[in-house]
């Protein structure tokens, strides 16, 4: 019988994820059904129900939808527990399992990305900016990627704060900013730096109101967000410096796409090729490397 799965938000007509899904099933041969569901506002927890009624194996979970779903998982893992917030649910007999997949959708574009200048995420400094739900999902995944210290700025300074103590109560050293701080609060970082963009300031079309030196000192320029054309985030960047290596968050949809499918069903798709595959379909402009 051919295994369903959905993608829950509200709205959800924009979502790309039943093409990447459909992409993977192609690739190993796997006879699966994704699409899109959208949910009504109060009716999250209706609608998983339902869902679980009707025999189907599993859903991702996208936005307001996430922290409703945390708190429906019966067994979160430990991202899940960290963020409470989940993207990938799975439905079985002992109940509903809960994934955060974002984090290491990011960590493994950020380690492909970081590849192609004989670098590695482990060890690096990362500097987040923004402290909501997109931050907060990667932030174990860093811890688990080996990265050696992260730096959170935020526009609401008590969020970054509230954020790096929770990364340090996980063993990741991390400190809080606000976004007007200056580069040179890195004293101790002779590292890589990784300069990931997880406020929504690209969704407004505005830059981020922090000094050069940031995008000086780092190795790769790296926006959550997605467009056609390079995101505000991404023009910033290469603003301070033309040869700087830019990139936009395509690689993470696909990537934690990737790891919500391997958690289905024990398979692991070749996510680079879809996200290949996807950049052409999409007609979403190639990052640019230095
Ligand atoms: P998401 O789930 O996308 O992370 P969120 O939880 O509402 O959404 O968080 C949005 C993040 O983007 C926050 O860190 C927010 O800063 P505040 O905590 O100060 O609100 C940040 N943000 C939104 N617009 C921004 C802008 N124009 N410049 C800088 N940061 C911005």
């Amino acid at each position: 019988m051919t295994d369903r799965y959905v993608v829950i938000g509200n709205p959800i007509a924009h979502s790309k994820s039943p093409m990447i899904h459909a992409d993977f099933a192609r690739q190993l041969d796997v006879d699966l059904q994704y699409c899109k569901l959208f949910s009504p506002m109060n009716g999250f927890e209706q609608t998983v129900k339902m869902l679980q009624a009707a025999g189907v194996k599993g859903a991702n979970v996208t936005v307001p939808f996430k922290q409703e779903a945390w708190r429906l998982a019966q067994k979160p893992s430990a991202a899940v527990q960290f963020a409470q917030a989940a993207n990938t649910l799975r439905f079985g007999t002992d109940g509903i399992e809960a994934d955060n997949t974002d984090g290491i959708g990011l960590c493994t574009d950020l380690n492909r990305l970081l590849q192609l200048q004989g670098q590695q995420l482990s060890g690096a400094t990362v500097v987040m900016l923004g402290a909501g739900g997109a931050a907060s999902g990667c932030v174990s995944a860093f811890k688990d990627a080996g990265v050696a210290e992260l730096f959170v700025l935020n526009r609401t300074v008590d969020k970054a704060v509230d954020l790096a103590v929770k990364a340090n109560g996980i063993g990741l050293k991390a400190h809080g900013l606000s976004l007007s701080s200056e580069c040179s609060v890195m004293t101790s970082s002779t590292h890589k730096v990784v300069l990931v963009n997880a406020s929504s300031s690209s969704l407004s079309g505005q830059a981020v109101p922090i000094s050069n030196e940031w995008f000086q000192s780092a190795c790769l320029a790296y926006d959550m967000m997605y467009a056609q054309q390079p995101t505000p985030f991404m023009k910033q960047a290469l603003g301070v410096n033309p040869e700087a290596s830019v990139a936009d968050g395509l690689g993470m949809l696909v990537f934690q796409a990737a790891a919500a499918f391997e958690f289905w069903t024990g398979l692991k798709p070749h996510a680079a090729d879809t996200l290949a595959r996807m950049r052409n379909t999409l007609q979403i402009k190639q990052e640019a490397s230095a």
